[in-house]
């Protein structure tokens, strides 16, 4: 069995830092992971720059970007203008992101849920006639901080609509990372019952619960093969509250070494990145597979 790892750190997992670290440290980060083996490392986002002002040097970092051979590149675009961005620099892949819940609609894009779609919908129909790879996340695929749990009919008729828009996948995210493999085990009971199957669907946890590894795993006992995480478990979302770092990467690779599933990633090499970009950005990794590494 294989599994391939989205690897979301510079873009998820940078967004969320008060530390900006400067344009070339994030080139050599996203060099280093390529180098590690991830084969899909989501780079940055074409938002609006005072929205996250993280990553307000997306046009500058995907300039001076060496793009590694088979490694894919994708970066967040909500909008027509972030489209726009994207295509001037060259981007192969992009993600749209929409939301299950009127309160983070609202908070994190300015729509609503409804109003979303307006948004999104010229958005994948000019990427996919420039021969782009467009993905869909849906967030609060499990509770909001503001609306308390969400129903997973609520969920599934979102995530049908983002994927009916002409996208090839659909990311399941816990953006507050609340979910349990309970949550997990029902959601995907929904989506198959709306005629949504694993091969369309990858899993995007956050760990603020301490869950997300083993909610991937049950993700992976129905048949999921694509599994987002950061390296070092950084990040979160600025317009979520209390969202904390995603699942570790290391964390991932470490648990799937274990299964023996291939996905092509030197865990050494990588935790050698997280130690290094967590000196830069002066706080220890979160990740627990991290730290006992660093013992050895
Ligand atoms: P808005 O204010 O409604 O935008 O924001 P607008 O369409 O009304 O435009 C206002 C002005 O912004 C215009 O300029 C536009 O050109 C400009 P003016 O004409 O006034 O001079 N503008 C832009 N400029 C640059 N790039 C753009 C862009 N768009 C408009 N793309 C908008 C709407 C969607 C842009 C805003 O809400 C936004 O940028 N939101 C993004 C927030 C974000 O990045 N959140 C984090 C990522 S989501 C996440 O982390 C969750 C995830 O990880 C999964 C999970 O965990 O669940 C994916
Ligand atoms: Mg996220």
């Amino acid at each position: 069995m294989r599994v391939t790892i989205y690897e979301v750190g510079p873009r998820d997992g940078l967004q969320n830092e008060s530390a900006v670290l400067p344009v070339e440290v994030k080139a050599e980060f996203i060099r280093r992971l390529a180098e590690a083996g991830l084969t899909t490392i989501e780079a940055t986002s074409f938002v609006h720059p005072t929205w996250v002002p993280q990553l307000a040097d997306a046009a500058e970092l995907l300039d001076g970007l060496t793009r590694a051979p088979g490694v894919r590149y994708p970066v967040l675009v909500p909008n027509e203008r972030g489209l726009d961005r994207a295509l001037e620099h060259g981007v192969t892949d992009i993600a749209i992101f929409g939301s299950a819940t009127e309160s983070f609609a609202r908070r994190n894009l300015n729509r609503t849920v409804e109003s979303q779609f307006e948004m999104f919908a010229p958005v994948v129909e000019r990427a996919l006639a420039h021969g782009l790879r467009v993905r869909a996340y849906v967030s609060m695929c499990f509770a909001d901080p503001w609306e308390g749990p969400v129903a997973p009919a609520q969920v599934v008729e979102v995530g049908r609509r983002l994927l009916d828009l002409g996208c090839y996948e659909l990311s399941l995210g816990d953006t507050i990372g609340v979910g349990t493999p309970g949550h997990v085990e029902a959601l995907l009971d929904a989506f198959e019952a709306g005629g949504v199957g694993p091969d369309r669907l990858a899993v995007h946890f956050h760990d603020t619960y301490g869950q997300a590894l083993a909610n991937t795993l049950t993700a992976l006992r129905r048949g999921i093969t694509v599994v987002d995480a950061s390296t070092g478990g950084i990040g979160g979302c600025p317009y979520a509250k209390s969202a904390t770092g995603n699942l570790a990467t290391e964390d991932l690779v470490w648990m799937l070494d274990g299964l023996g599933v291939e996905t092509g990633v030197d865990l050494r090499s990588l935790a050698a990145t997280s130690l290094w970009l967590a000196g830069l950005l002066g706080r220890p990794s979160p990740s627990r597979v991290v730290q006992a590494l660093a013992k050895e």
